[in-house]
């Protein structure tokens, strides 16, 4: 106890609480050197690298190395990297079983969330907290979702899983492992970049999750379950899956309108539209917004792409509120054949780079997230015996 709060105490004054904010908006609760989100100027930076060079140029393999150790990897780092993650792409046995013992219908973020506290089981450096421990894990678990992903979406449809192909790129091998066939270069490109562009963005909610459990001495499989809890409902995550489902809700372009109208005069919030920190443009949607009109025009499915983009003029007409990452990502996943409640998962496949040096980060802070509450409820109430409770 320090001397002042001794005197304090003496005086008879109450030490001033600190303020009650709703949602945590605007309070800075970590410092990092991971991502920056800069609202009012509409940019994302990794490492000090503009998002938008890494959209363009980057591989996803380059991102998350460029995540977890703070620089982009030399041609020699790069290709131990992307052979370490080849070779993690593996899971055992048991974890498939584990999904054939699911029922038929689990959401497949619940399947996932599961299965990656499961992958602890296996994992021989579970309980290891070291840094270089947490590192390996890492690469194991970027290496091993969209293994899990494809696993259980086969086994839903009573498919045999298929291998990963160690010849194909991350993006690449997600695809391949989904469907069976190596897939055109275009959709890798636009895959990788939907990799690339989300796999870390400040203290979202589920990279804040990751760092409150990572924040008690918790593994990393332990702080990754609980992200993808975090990443599973519709005001996060689960956004681009709500997305889609509104676009074929809605169905036709002529409907969009009469859609938006009523959806404003009940209230109802238009899945993903509107931020936290960007209040105007979402940089991430302007290369989702590329991709999307040219899958669609690819996969002569345009009316996706083209109805969301009457849905962001439909909404400018009565509020100025901008599509989100998830919006145009929607259309794109779509395009790319991946089932709608596969949407959320392939989110979490790229976010899991960010969490995973988002727990390092915490690791090597070494201070327990820990905030207070103020308490609303009453105060002069007292303990009744059963006999006499109403
Ligand atoms: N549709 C309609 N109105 C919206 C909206 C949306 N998608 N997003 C925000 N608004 C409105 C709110 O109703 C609120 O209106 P009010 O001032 O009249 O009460 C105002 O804009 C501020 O929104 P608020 O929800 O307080 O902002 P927030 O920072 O707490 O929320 C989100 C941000 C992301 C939770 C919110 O925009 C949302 O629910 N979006 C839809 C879900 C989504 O796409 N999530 C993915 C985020 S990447």
């Amino acid at each position: 106890m320090t001397s002042g709060s001794i005197s304090s105490k003496e005086e008879g004054q109450q030490p001033s609480k600190p303020p009650f904010v709703k949602g945590l908006a605007g309070i800075v609760a970590v410092q990092t050197e991971i991502s920056s989100v800069d609202g009012p100027r509409s940019t994302l930076i990794y490492r000090g690298i503009n998002m938008h060079e890494l959209a363009e140029r980057a591989s996803y393999e380059d991102v998350v190395f460029l995540l977890l150790y703070g620089h982009l990897p030399n041609e020699q780092e790069l290709a131990n990297f992307n052979a370490r993650l080849v070779a993690n792409r593996w899971i055992p046995a048991q974890i498939v079983d584990l999904f054939r013992a699911m029922p038929p219908d689990t959401v497949p973020m619940v399947a996932l969330r599961t299965a990656i506290s499961a992958l602890s089981f296996y994992d021989p450096e579970v309980e290891d907290l070291s840094i270089a421990a947490t590192e390996r894990k890492a690469i194991r678990l970027v290496a091993q979702l969209p293994t899990l992903i494809a696993a259980y979406q086969r086994i839903r449809s009573q498919q045999e899983p298929i291998h990963p192909d160690q010849h194909l790129s991350h993006a690449a091998n997600v695809l391949y492992m989904l469907n069976g066939q190596v897939p055109d270069d275009d959709f890798v490109l636009a895959l990788n970049a939907y990799f690339v562009l989300l796999a870390d963005h400040g203290m979202n909610a589920s990279t804040f999750t990751a760092r409150v459990v990572a924040s008690t001495n918790a593994d990393l499989h332990s702080s990754i379950t609980a992200a993808m809890a975090a990443l599973k409902g519709n005001l996060h995550g689960g956004a681009n899956e709500a997305t889609m489902r509104m676009l074929l809700e809605i169905g036709d372009i002529t409907r969009v309108d009469e859609y938006i109208d009523a959806a404003f005069a009940e209230k109802r919030k238009i899945m993903g539209f509107g931020h936290r920190i960007y209040k105007h443009n979402d940089p991430r949607a302007t290369h989702l917004n590329f991709w999307a009109e040219k899958l669609g025009r690819k996969v002569n499915m345009p009316q996706y792409y083209e109805m969301s983009l009457r849905v962001e003029t439909s909404i400018l007409r009565l509020r100025e509120i901008y599509p989100n990452v998830d919006f145009y990502s929607a259309s794109m996943l779509y395009y790319l054949g991946v089932p709608i409640d596969l949407f959320t998962p392939m989110f979490a496949c790229s976010r899991i780079a960010g969490w995973s040096a988002h727990v390092i980060e915490q690791y090597k802070d070494a201070t327990l997230i820990r905030p207070q509450s103020e308490y609303v409820g009453p105060t002069d109430q007292h303990f009744v015996s059963l006999a006499l409770r109403h």
